[in-house]
C-alpha cells in the first residue's frame, strides 16, 4: 500500500468524483442533499446505498457496506487495493509515478515472478534434454505435439531435491524468496529446503500480463496425488486466476468453454479453440464465475462425464446463474473428458457438439430421469416433482411451456397443471427468498457490528459519543485543538473507536485534513465499512457545538465515574499505587 504515495493517492482522488464512480454501475438518483442509488452489492427494490459528497463515502444502510472510492472500485470490480488505484488511475488518465515500485512488498512480487520464470524455463529444459526424457515421453503418449509443449511452455521437474534450488541460487535468488515464491519447501523435522516439484511434468499457470504466477505438476504414472499446484503467494490466488486465461482472453468467440483439468484445456485449444480456461485444483468460485462472465457472453461447461464432473457441474451452473451468465452443458457422450471425446472422435465431432451444447434445463431433467424408471408411480411422482423445481428456475416464459409441454409427453400429466405447479412454486421461492436475503443482511449487519466493535452493545452510550465526535472531527477538522483540549485518545472507551480516533488525531495533526482513503493502511475492507457508517449515520445531524459537547461531556462523565468507582473497589494498596501513578502522570 506503501507502494503507492499519498501525494498520488490525493491527486487521483480529486480527480475521482464518488457520484460519478457510483454512477457508472447504478443509477444514481437524488435523495434530498444527497444521492442513491440501488445497492450493487446485494440484491434490493429499493435504494438503500446513500453517496455523501462532502465526505465522498458510500454506505448501504441495507448491507452495510460503505467506504470511499477505491473501496467502492475495489469491491465492484472485485481488485485488491493497488489494482483499485491502478483502474481509477486509468479512467482518468493518470499514469503511476514510478518511485511506487521500490516498495518493498513490490519488489518481493517481482523477485517471486523472476523466480518463477526462471523455474519455468528450467522445467522447459529439462523436458527438452535427457534428464527429463520420462516427462518428454509422457507428453508424447498424451499426443502432445512439439508446438503445444511450447505454446504453454510446459516443462519436467527432474527427480531430485535439490537442482531446482541449485540452479536459482546460482542465479542470484536466495531461500526466502524460493520459499515465499513456493518452488522450494521446507522440512519440518531438518528446517532443510527442498524442490516442491519432483518427478512430474509441470504445467505453468501465466496471468494475463503474461507473468508466470504458479505451477501445477502432474505425476507421470498412477502414484498419488496426481496433480500438485502451488499454494497461494503474494502473486498467485488460485480462487481468482485461470488456467489459459491468457490464451483465452484474446479470443475473437464470444463464449467461453470452461473444462475440468490442465489436460482438457490443452487438448480443446490445440484442437483449435482459444476460448477454453480451468480452475486450478478447486471448484470453481465467484471471482472465476466473473472473470469469464466479463470476457464472454456464453460460457460452456465441459467438465468430466463423471460423477465428481457433474456435481461439479451443478455447482457451477449455479454460481453462473448467480452472475447472470447464461450457461450451456457439453454432453460428453462415450466419453470421460473432452481431451478424451477428442481423440476419440475427432475435431469436427467436438465442434457440432460444442454447437449443440445442450442447455441446462434439458441437463437437469436428464440428470433427474437417470436414476428413475417413468413407468412406476412414485418415480414418474418424484420426477414431476424434480421437474417442476427445474422448470421454475427457467427465468422466460416461453420456454418454461416449452419444457413443461416436453415433460408432459414423457409423464402424461396435461401441460396446465403441469405449469400451474410450476408457478406456485415460483411464488412460494421467492417469498423464501426474499426472507432469506433480508435475514442474511440481518445476521451479516450483527455479526459486522459485533466484530468490528465488540465492546459497542456493552457501552452503547460512549461508543455513540465517541462516534458522533468521530464524524464531527472528520467534517471540522479545524476542530481539532478544542476537541484535543477537552479529551484524548485515552478518554475514548471503546478499543476501536479509540483506534480511528487516534489515528483521525493523527492525520489532522500531521496534514490538517483526514479523508477515508487516508485510513486505509491501518484499517481493514470491514472496518473501513463501519467508518463510513458512522460518517453516514451522523449526516442527518446539524453539526453543531452544542452537540459536539454533549458527546464530549458523556466521555468525561463516564471517565470521572470510572476512576471514583475504581478507587471505591480497590483495597488500600492499590488506592496507594493509583495515587503514586497520579503523581507520576503529573510531573510528567
Ligand atoms: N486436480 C488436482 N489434484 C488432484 C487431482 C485433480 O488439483 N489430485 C485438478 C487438476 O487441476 C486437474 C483437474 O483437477 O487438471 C481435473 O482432474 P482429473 O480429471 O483427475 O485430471 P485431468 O486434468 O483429466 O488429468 P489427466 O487427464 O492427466 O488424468
Ligand atoms: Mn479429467
Amino acid at each position: 500500500m506503501a507502494a503507492i504515495p499519498q501525494t498520488f493517492i490525493s491527486q487521483l482522488l480529486s480527480m475521482c468524483d464518488i457520484e460519478d464512480i457510483v454512477s457508472s454501475y447504478a443509477n444514481v438518483k437524488r435523495q434530498g442533499r444527497n444521492k442513491s442509488c440501488l445497492c450493487p452489492f446485494h440484491s434490493e427494490k429499493t435504494p438503500s446505498m446513500v453517496i455523501y459528497n462532502d465526505t465522498q463515502s458510500f454506505y448501504c444502510f441495507g448491507c452495510g457496506v460503505g467506504g470511499d472510492v477505491i473501496t467502492f472500485i475495489m469491491k465492484i470490480e472485485n481488485l485488491d487495493y493497488v489494482e483499485a488505484v491502478k483502474f481509477l488511475a486509468n479512467r482518468v488518465g493518470l499514469q503511476i509515478p514510478e518511485e511506487a515500485r521500490d516498495d518493498k512488498t513490490a519488489y518481493l512480487k517481482s523477485r517471486i515472478l523472476e523466480i518463477n520464470r526462471a523455474s519455468a524455463r528450467f522445467y522447459y529444459d529439462c523436458l527438452k534434454s535427457d534428464i527429463g526424457k520420462a516427462g518428454y515421453d509422457y507428453f508424447k503418449t498424451r499426443q502432445l505435439s512439439d508446438k503445444t509443449i511450447t505454446k504453454y511452455g510446459l516443462g519436467y521437474a527432474p527427480d531430485s531435491w535439490d537442482l531446482l534450488k541449485n540452479h536459482l541460487l546460482g542465479l542470484g535468488f536466495n531461500y526466502e524468496e524460493m520459499y515465499l515464491a513456493g518452488v522450494i519447501s521446507k522440512s519440518q523435522r531438518t528446517s532443510r529446503y527442498y524442490d516442491t516439484f519432483r518427478n512430474r511434468v509441470m504445467f505453468p499457470i501465466i496471468d494475463t500480463k503474461g507473468n508466470v504466477i504458479a505451477f501445477g505438476g502432474r505425476v507421470l504414472d498412477n502414484s498419488k496425488p496426481k496433480y500438485l499446484n502451488s499454494a497461494d503467494t503474494p502473486v498467485f490466488k488460485k480462487s481468482r486466476n485461470l488456467f489459459s486465461l491468457n490464451f483465452a482472453k484474446n479470443s475473437k468467440s464470444d463464449r467461453m468453454i470452461l473444462a475440468e483439468g490442465y489436460m482438457d484445456v490443452i487438448a480443446i485449444n490445440a484442437a483449435g479453440f482459444d476460448n477454453v480456461v480451468a480452475t486450478l485444483g478447486t471448484a470453481l468460485t465467484k471471482e472465476q464465475a466473473k472473470i469469464i462472465g466479463n470476457k464472454a457472453k456464453e460460457v460452456i461447461i465441459a467438465y468430466d462425464s463423471d460423477e465428481a464432473g457433474q456435481t461439479a457441474t451443478h455447482r457451477a451452473i449455479n454460481l453462473f446463474s448467480d452472475e447472470g451468465i447464461p450457461t450451456k452443458i457439453l454432453k460428453l457422450t462415450g466419453a470421460k473428458d473432452p481431451d478424451e471425446y477428442i481423440k476419440k472422435f475427432g475435431v469436427k465431432r467436438f465442434e457440432m457438439l460444442l454447437d449443440g451444447a445442450g442447455d441446462i434445463i434439458e441437463f437437469e431433467l436428464n440428470k433427474l430421469k437417470a436414476t428413475l424408471d417413468l413407468e412406476d408411480i412414485n418415480d414418474k411422482k418424484a420426477y414431476l416433482k424434480g421437474a417442476v423445481s427445474v422448470l421454475s428456475n427457467v427465468t422466460d416464459p416461453l420456454e418454461r411451456e416449452l419444457y413443461a409441454g416436453i415433460v408432459s409427453k414423457e409423464t402424461g400429466i396435461a401441460t396446465e397443471s403441469i405449469m400451474s405447479q410450476v408457478k406456485s412454486k415460483i411464488k412460494k421461492d421467492s417469498r423464501e427468498k426474499q426472507r432469506r436475503e433480508w435475514n442474511d443482511i440481518r445476521i451479516n449487519k450483527k455479526v459486522l457490528s459485533d466484530r468490528i466493535n465488540p465492546q459497542k452493545p456493552k457501552f452503547l452510550k460512549q461508543s455513540l459519543a465517541e462516534e458522533g465526535i468521530i464524524a464531527f472531527l472528520f467534517r471540522n477538522p479545524d476542530y481539532y485543538d478544542y476537541i484535543l483540549s477537552k479529551i484524548g485518545v485515552e478518554d475514548c472507551v471503546t478499543d476501536f473507536n479509540k483506534r480511528v480516533f487516534k489515528k483521525l488525531s493523527e492525520c489532522i495533526s500531521k496534514q490538517g485534513e483526514v479523508t477515508l482513503t487516508a485510513l486505509s493502511e491501518d484499517f481493514s475492507s470491514d472496518e473501513k465499512s463501519r467508518i463510513a457508517q458512522i460518517l453516514a449515520q451522523s449526516e442527518s445531524q446539524r453539526q453543531t457545538k452544542e452537540l459536539l459537547d454533549g458527546y464530549i461531556a458523556t466521555l468525561t462523565e463516564y471517565n470521572k465515574s470510572l476512576k471514583s468507582k475504581d478507587i471505591a473497589a480497590t483495597d488500600i494498596g492499590d488506592i496507594e499505587q493509583y495515587r503514586k501513578n497520579l503523581l507520576k502522570k503529573k510531573s510528567n
